[in-house]
């Protein structure tokens, strides 16, 4: 248990049926970047029950905040879903991972492509202020299944563009792009499609992507990741890998809770 610290639950929400998240206290040693994971779980008969959860709050924040889904006999999310303010929580102290922006090669526009809980390193990413200051645009997309599971909604569109520190800039430079798939909603269908017909660029006002200028980060699904990496590779992207920067870096989305 050397690499875990207990941190104490301090706010918790539910979104929907499927879908929670949780903010708790931060041990001063507890150093990541945003865009990080880290494990995190509970004890069970004696022994720490973790599993990989990226950090869905900034690096500079007091409290660190994940985002789950609730799965009814999950090992771990069963008992996960049912924390409530005082409860004490196990948290790696060695947070890794590759969505960091230093990763990418310098470019104009970063695209956060995200399903499901995939969102949550992006929630980190987007309070993160060099972020505005490398790129001209931040364009935020999350595909989920229905709009029950648009969760942070109001975060993004309502309280980060009133930041007292960096607010401006989501104003002018953050594009938030969420789209359903099964049910009706102002953008449908999944990123996949809606980056391969062109509609998702068309929508927001952007070019079409290009090497030179347009930088992606994705989290979500295996299925996903595959399918976008082909699309993007195919684009003639090239991924980051083994410390040397590129085009798109991506992480799963852990949903084997
Ligand atoms: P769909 O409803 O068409 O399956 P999930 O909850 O299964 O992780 O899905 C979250 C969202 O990601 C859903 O909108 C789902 O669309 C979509 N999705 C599932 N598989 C893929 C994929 N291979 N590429 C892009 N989007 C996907």
């Amino acid at each position: 248990m050397s690499n875990l610290i207990r941190e104490t639950v301090t706010s918790v929400h539910h979104w929907n049926d499927t879908l929670f998240s949780f903010t708790t206290t931060r041990s001063q040693g507890l150093r990541f970047k945003n865009g990080h994971f880290t494990m995190i779980g509970l004890e069970i008969d004696n022994k720490p029950l973790l599993r990989a959860y990226s950090i869905a709050s900034a690096n500079y924040e007091e409290e660190m905040e994940f985002f789950s889904i609730k799965v009814q006999d999950g090992p771990l999310t069963k008992h996960l879903q049912k924390l409530s303010v005082g409860d004490e929580i196990l948290v790696g102290t060695k947070p890794v991972g590759t969505l960091v922006a230093d990763h990418l090669l310098p470019g104009k526009n970063l695209y956060l492509l995200s399903t499901g809980t995939g969102l949550a390193p992006f929630m980190s990413i987007i309070k993160d202020y060099e972020i505005y200051e490398q790129f001209d645009k931040v364009i935020l997309t999350h595909g989920v299944r229905f709009v029950s599971e648009l969760a942070y909604q109001d975060r993004i569109e309502n309280e980060l563009p009133n930041n007292e520190f960096f607010g401006e800039q989501v104003r002018d430079q953050l594009i938030y792009y969420p789209t359903v798939t099964r049910e009706e909603f102002r953008n449908q269908g999944r990123l996949t499609d809606l980056i391969t017909s062109g509609k998702l660029f068309e929508d927001i006002g952007l070019p079409q992507p290009n090497p030179e200028t347009d930088r992606f980060m994705l989290c979500g699904s295996p299925a996903m990741l595959d399918d976008l990496t082909r699309i993007l590779d195919d684009l003639g992207f090239e991924e980051a890998r083994g410390g040397k920067a590129g085009h798109y870096v991506i992480e799963r989305a852990f949903v084997e809770k």
